[in-house]
């Protein structure tokens, strides 16, 4: 009978007791896939994995990505090694992100241990995105909830990486930044489903994220410094303190992580395996959004009336939602278009404050 035990943090991830991750049974498989999909990142302590076993407890999850940009283990490709010297200023992963977003199917997630530690210092925090997104107030639910967020590499791996006061430059620490030039940006929507746990979550991250699809840039960076404060509240965070033989797998799609570089002079060594993920959609009540509709509103069309958002994106939304107090009516549709029902106008968001 398995010892296996999840307990919760309040705020954000669970640790789990009682397993022996090298030698799981289906059933403890079962029970850590179901724990990871409801808390988005797992703490493991005393579990003294050899590369190999690394390596095999990642393959139960998925196909293994290679790293583009961190030095590769010498003889385990899959292990990127994420490394502070002790004569190195800026760390690696510093500034809070979710790995891989500036991919078209972002990874699913990351199993991190360490390998060398420092005697204090050095904590990864996690902030949960479902929770972030859950506690956001209504109306910037609303606002954000069709839009699409633009995700870069180029600023962060690229040959003209930028160094950033917080993010600091550890570009000379990459075994390979030539790809990132050649990458092109993608756009996710700002709240997905999410592919585990079906619930909603906000996909935006500081390090990341550059613009919002259809909107002005100062008005974007304002949105987006507004949920960046708002999620990593220490409602929705929590430090996790490395010790030897500990293990944290963490769900990019679910959680932002950032490492603490609070150990100067001393060395800290991580193995990283990242496993493969797949494209991320918007709830599928959100997916109407189409920059295209916003000519056409004030028509009635399969589904719902159209209407154009105050960022200039149409959208069809059901009738019964026009009597919302935050959504003003607008707009005739063009004379090409069928109104099946006249009595349907168009409507538009009306202006909602910043957050
Ligand atoms: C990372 O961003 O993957 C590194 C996290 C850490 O070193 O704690």
């Amino acid at each position: 009978m398995s010892s296996l035990a999840v307990h919760p943090n309040e705020t954000c991830g669970a640790f789990v007791h009682g397993v022996d991750l090298a030698n799981l049974t289906l059933a403890e498989f079962d029970q850590i896939k179901a724990a990871f999909a409801e808390h988005g990142v797992l703490f493991f302590r005393a579990q003294h994995l050899t590369t190999r076993q690394h390596i095999e407890f990642a393959e139960r999850w998925g196909e293994i990505n290679v790293n583009r940009f961190f030095t590769a283990h010498m003889d385990h490709p899959e292990i990127a090694i994420v490394a502070k010297e002790p004569d190195d200023e800026t760390n690696i992963g510093g500034y809070w992100h979710s790995d891989h977003s500036y991919d078209v199917e972002p990874a699913l997630g990351s199993i991190l241990i360490a390998r060398e530690l420092p005697t204090s210092g050095g904590d990864t925090q996690f902030a949960s995105m479902r929770r972030a997104y859950e506690q956001l107030d209504t109306r910037t639910k609303h606002r954000i909830e069709r839009l699409r967020a633009v995700h870069s590499v180029h600023h962060v791996f690229g040959a003209g990486a930028y160094a950033s006061a917080d993010r600091g430059d550890f570009t000379d620490r990459l075994g390979n930044s030539d790809g990132a030039d050649e990458m092109v940006d993608v756009a996710h929507p700002m709240v997905i489903r999410h592919p585990l746990s079906g619930k909603n979550v906000l996909y935006v991250n500081p390090t990341f994220t550059i613009a919002i699809e259809g909107m002005d840039h100062g008005e974007a960076m304002t949105l987006l410094h507004g949920l960046y404060d708002h999620a990593t509240s220490d409602d929705f965070t929590f430090d996790f303190a490395w010790e030897p033989g500990s293990v944290a797998m963490w769900d990019n799609r679910a959680v932002w992580h950032s490492a603490r570089n609070d150990y100067p002079g001393q060395r800290r060594v991580m193995h990283r395996i990242t496993i493969e993920g797949c494209a991320l959609e918007a709830p599928p009540e959100l997916q109407r959004a189409d920059p295209t509709l916003a000519q056409r509103a004030g028509a009635t069309i399969a589904g719902g009336v159209v209407a154009a958002t105050m960022d200039g994106i149409g959208m069809v939304i059901e009738p019964e939602r026009t009597k919302r107090p935050d959504i003003e009516i607008v707009g005739e549709a063009p004379e090409d278009e069928p109104k099946d029902n006249p009595a349907e106008p168009g409507v538009s968001f009306g202006d909602l404050p910043e957050i």
